[in-house]
């Protein structure tokens, strides 16, 4: 069985998302020049999306996960579940938290909310996708890929039930695969 005969429609091929990373890696590489940042992959949605970026950026950057959880199937729990993390590694650091999509803001704020308790140096967002219409809460990203409408997307790291990470592109699924 190939996963693809479950996408209903592309939203953002391939080519789309490689061209847009590559953006997105020079202008870190230009704004982080000189700052050895910790870029932070938000696991596991932004797993796929970090791993691409990261090989843009061409100024000396380095690597940390954080795993987090806070979708259940295709709706927010309202509770974000952040696992071990050493936040020693942060001090006094210039950090990138690379999410795979913003839908209500919630994830996200309660991570920031974290961090800023922390001695960090700076802290910035890049999100691969963002519902602007979805958003809750006030995040200003500085960095993001694409815009979308309210629709639950699967592909490039992105999940539904834990499937469809390992799509190449970011699509939406048919119903009869969401009622399967
Ligand atoms: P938020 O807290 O509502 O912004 O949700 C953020 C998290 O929910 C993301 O990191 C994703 O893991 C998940 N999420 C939100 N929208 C989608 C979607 O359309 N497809 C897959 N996961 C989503």
């Amino acid at each position: 069985m190939n996963i693809e005969q479950d996408i209903k429609k592309i939203l953002i091929t391939e080519e789309e998302i490689d061209k847009r990373c590559r953006e997105l890696g020079k202008h870190l590489s230009e704004d982080y020049d000189g700052l050895n940042p910790v870029v932070i992959c938000l696991l596991k949605g932004s797993v796929v999306f970090t791993g691409k970026l990261i090989t843009y950026i061409n100024v000396p950057m380095e690597l940390e996960c954080l795993r987090i959880k806070s979708y259940d199937g295709m709706h927010s729990t309202g509770h974000v579940q952040i696992f071990d993390f050493d936040y020693n590694i942060l001090n006094k650091r210039h950090v990138i938290i690379v999410e795979d999509i913003i839908d209500t803001g919630l994830t996200l704020k309660e991570v920031i909310k974290i961090f800023k308790t922390k001695s960090i140096k700076s802290l910035e967002v890049c999100a691969l996708l963002n519902k602007k219409a979805m958003n809750r809460v006030d995040i200003n990203p500085k960095y993001i890929g694409f815009e979308i409408p309210n629709e639950f997307v699967v592909g490039f790291g992105l999940d539904y039930n834990q499937q469809y990470r390992n799509l190449p592109y970011v699509g939406v699924l048919k119903e009869e695969a969401i009622n399967k």
